[in-house]
């Protein structure tokens, strides 16, 4: 075992030349060296493609989510496709929340939505704590991918505790998320009940995918922009931590990402991440500012610039390489995910001028 500076155990053996953790998406990660700039796309698993349409046709996606087969099908889709330097998983945030008790759905074109919202302490005693088996099938599929994968990385993922206890408490997908915000300001000893549930249930979730052999895992939490700083502090953040910072034993890089959170990057850093995600209204240059020089950053296209002519695309990833350069370690990406209506051929445009710009950076040393 070593230590890096940023405190991540990197685990044995990992690092030969040449396997998932000597790749440039991990190295980016942990702030090394890399031979060109890494990209890789949220939701590059899913709807933009027409052979993920094709699957998904006649199986719902909480079906799809709990079929090794399919899952390790559609998570490569992109892989072969696009050639991003690493594979997300095909999931949903959703899934260990389903797996410990709560009955849901994902209904297409709106989302989750839960039978019975949460909104008592009897409510919170339904989400039952998850082991590996109630996700057996993410544990194969992990297995099967990460021999398929070989030496590109997969990323494992959760969702936060702010954003599942959206989706829970709300019943479905908001826009101001009131009935959340009001139980977390009306009874801060049920909310904080609440995340440390989702909390445990998350981190198990994360810790599944690990010992199966995830390279990386990312923590979704994005509705935190919702929040002013001073009460993701109070309501959010010490539970977020229990969930990152409980995996600095694990040996893989953790990226925590929110939408909105210009004013919250500083704090997202501090829950025990090695690399921050942030959206399209930040500047990289002025995020690592915020963020601080010891942690990488991810982002941080407009996934609507991809829908504008090439040029447009062209100088903004120009423009975001640029400026990723002030940080650390920068993992391209965009800064949500990719909408349903994007062309799959730009997205592997961008992937070959990623690569391409960063290269010759790195040739004129
Ligand atoms: O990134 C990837 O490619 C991996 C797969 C992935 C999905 N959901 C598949 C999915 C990931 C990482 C997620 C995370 C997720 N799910 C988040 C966090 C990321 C984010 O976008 O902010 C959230 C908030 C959810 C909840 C959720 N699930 C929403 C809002 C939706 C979209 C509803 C819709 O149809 O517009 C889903 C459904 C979902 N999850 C789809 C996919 C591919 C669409 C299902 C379909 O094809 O109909």
């Amino acid at each position: 075992m070593t230590t890096d500076t940023t405190g991540t155990v990197a685990r044995d053996g990992d690092s030969r030349p040449g396997g998932p953790a000597d790749s440039p998406f991990i190295r980016a990660c942990r702030r090394r060296p890399v031979p060109h700039t890494p990209v890789w796309f949220m939701r590059q698993a899913g709807r933009s493609l027409p052979e993920y349409r094709e699957i998904r046709a006649s199986v719902p996606m909480l079906e799809s989510c709990r079929r090794p087969d399919l899952v390790t099908e559609i998570t490569l889709q992109p892989v072969r496709r696009h050639g991003v330097d690493a594979a997300i998983l095909f999931s949903d945030i959703v899934v260990p929340v389903a797996a410990a008790g709560i009955d849901l759905d994902i209904v297409p074109g709106t989302g989750p939505v839960v039978a019975e919202p949460i909104r008592t302490a009897a409510d919170v005693e339904r989400i039952r704590l998850i082991t590996r088996d109630d996700v057996s099938y993410v544990d194969e599929a992990v297995r099967q991918l990460v021999v398929e994968l070989g030496d590109t990385p997969l990323i494992g993922f959760a969702g936060a505790p702010f954003t599942l206890a959206s989706y829970l408490v709300e019943g479905g997908p908001s826009r101001t998320h009131a009935k959340t915000k009001a139980l977390m300001y009306g009874d801060p000893e049920l909310w904080h009940a609440l995340c440390a549930r989702l909390a445990e249930v998350t981190s198990a979730f994360l810790r599944v995918q690990i010992e199966a052999g995830v390279s990386a895992v990312q923590l979704f939490d994005s509705w935190a922009g919702a929040l002013s700083e001073a009460d993701y502090r109070r309501f959010v953040l010490p539970h977020s931590t229990t969930v990152l910072s409980g995996l600095v034993d694990a040996g893989v890089p953790r990226i925590h990402f929110g939408v909105g959170t210009a004013e919250l990057l500083g704090a997202m850093g501090e829950a025990g991440a090695d690399v921050v995600g942030v959206d399209w209204r930040t500047p990289l240059d002025v995020a690592t500012g915020r963020i601080g020089a010891d942690k990488a950053v991810q982002g941080n296209l407009d996934p609507c610039v991809l829908l504008a002519p090439w040029p447009v695309v062209e100088a903004e990833v120009r423009r975001i390489l640029e400026q990723g350069r002030a940080a650390p370690g920068h993992v391209f990406n965009l800064g949500h995910g990719v909408l349903p209506e994007t062309d799959p051929e730009v997205l592997t445009r961008v992937v070959a001028l990623v690569h391409e710009l960063s290269s010759r950076r790195a040739d004129q040393g």
